[in-house]
């Protein structure tokens, strides 16, 4: 393609779009509940220094290495760090292309239930109504989840169709203003509940009494799949930079933002799970259940104007969940249109539509389906769903992340790492030496210990 590349209109315009990407299911879903998991507290503590130590020096690798080379993921780590790591860009973007056919499974969870609270909204939330079952009977009916992933790319397609700047950055100047003030809304709501008390303390005050070493390892797997590291999403992204924006700024930025997000998405569901009695030995069995079983039905017997906010809630699940999985397409779309000369809207079609076909896979693994419902290749990870995001968290993520920080730390020359650090823009409390030992040293022994503690059987699925 000899068109010129696409370009992020304004600053705010990427750090939203980036934002967009980080703040996810990660955030609504998984976060609340491995907190949970973890008895809070002090997990809470490890896992912002594991946001600061870890993820943020890979945030600025990855931007760095998608703005200095202008290229997608398998270009960009040839162009910095030399022919053979373009087998690294590859990685990311089959890693991408797995985990963006099963997490928009998860997305269309959230139009059915949003779907579901207009319903209650309107005609009542109906006595007796066991939203287990509901659960289960929404995941069981072939037909509805595969209509229900089929509208979310249709969604995601849409909207990387027209591009970075036309497209992806639209979007995100838009919706991420309404994510940030639902969000607002269900907090003033969650701490005028009688759990709020409890919930703060449950999440902000450490016991490290209760701190596993395990626990460690999930904070450490969890701040890269949150921070939408390891599988060269930000070096997707880093590539529509334009040269005078400041990447330790823009990062910074992403990171702290995606933080308090995770950590108010928390705080509202915990105010209102310790807010009813009996709840919190309900929640603990499953991630799925906190957000699609314990709330839906709580919106309409605790929270208060939980009419209004259940169906936002979905809403606001549905924005999170759009903003990263065109992040996720992207990369794919990206890698064809630099790397085999197609156009972007031929390019966009291919790629949604093969992902399209192993969403299906994913979609009918909840429905009895022969193989998919059954198959078992990893230990306890049965169907197909489980197996693909047991691969993905276990093992590429990890594998990818380990691979792009020792590509920025040690085959990517100080006077480039450098010279887009530290570029005239950069914030005064930047230290490039300080960088530079995170990203040779610390963050490749975390992730290392990651990939050692999967050999050694943990998981982070
Ligand atoms: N960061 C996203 C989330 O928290 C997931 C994601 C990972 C998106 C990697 C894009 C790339 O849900």
């Amino acid at each position: 393609m000899s068109q010129q590349r696409d370009h992020w209109n304004s600053n705010l315009g990427f750090v939203l779009a980036a934002t967009g990407s980080a703040i996810g299911l990660g955030n609504l879903w998984k976060f609340p509940f491995i907190t949970w998991e973890n008895n809070g507290g002090a997990f809470v503590l490890v896992y912002l220094v594991c946001i600061a130590a870890v993820g943020l020096p890979i945030m600025m690798a990855e931007l760095l290495i998608g703005r200095r080379s202008q290229k997608s993921a398998v270009g960009a780590l040839k162009a910095v760090a030399g022919p053979a790591w373009g087998v690294v860009g590859g990685w990311g973007v089959i890693c991408a292309f797995i985990l963006l056919s099963y997490y928009t499974v998860i997305a269309g969870w959230s139009i059915y239930y949003f779907a579901r609270t207009m319903e209650w909204t309107f005609g009542g939330f109906p006595s007796g109504l066991a939203t287990g079952d509901l659960f289960n009977e929404q995941v069981s009916n072939a037909g509805l989840q595969l209509a229900l992933s089929l509208s979310f790319s249709v969604g995601t397609v849409a909207v990387v169709y027209f591009g970075v700047s036309k497209g992806i950055e639209r979007i995100a100047r838009l919706f991420l203003p309404i994510l940030f003030g639902i969000l607002l809304l269900l907090l003033v709501s969650a701490l005028r509940m009688d759990g709020a008390g409890e919930a703060l303390s449950f999440i902000f005050r450490p016991n490290f009494a209760e701190l596993e070493p395990d626990s460690v390892l999930e904070a450490l797997g969890h701040s890269f799949f949150t921070l939408s590291l390891g599988m060269c999403a930000m070096i997707t992204y880093g590539s529509y930079i334009a040269r005078h924006h400041s990447i330790v700024k823009a990062s910074a930025m992403i990171v702290v933002l995606d933080t308090v997000i995770a950590l108010v998405a928390t705080i509202i569901m915990f105010s209102v799970i310790f807010s009813v009695a009996g709840m919190s030995e309900q929640v603990g069995g499953s991630t799925v259940g906190m957000l699609f079983i314990s709330l839906p039905e709580l919106f309409y017997s605790e929270v208060p104007f939980g009419v209004v906010l259940g169906p936002l809630f979905y809403v606001l699940v549905a924005l999170a969940a759009l903003t990263s999985t065109i992040s996720l397409l992207e990369v794919v779309v990206s890698y064809v249109i630099d790397e085999r000369g197609i156009a972007r809207n031929r390019a966009t079609f291919l790629c949604g539509g093969a992902i399209f076909v192993f969403t299906i896979f994913a979609a009918l693994s909840f429905t009895g389906t022969p193989v998919l419902a059954t198959m078992e290749l990893f230990a306890e990870k049965v169907g197909w769903f489980s197996t693909a995001d047991h691969f993905v968290s276990n093992w590429m993520l990890p594998t990818g992340g380990l691979a792009i920080t020792l590509a920025a730390g040690w085959f990517i020359s100080r006077k480039v790492s450098e010279g887009e650090l530290v570029d005239g823009n950069q914030p005064r409390w930047f230290h490039y030496p300080t960088w530079r030992f995170f990203i040779r040293f610390v963050a490749p022994i975390a992730v290392a210990s990651i990939i050692i503690a999967v050999l050694f059987g943990v998981d982070f699925s």
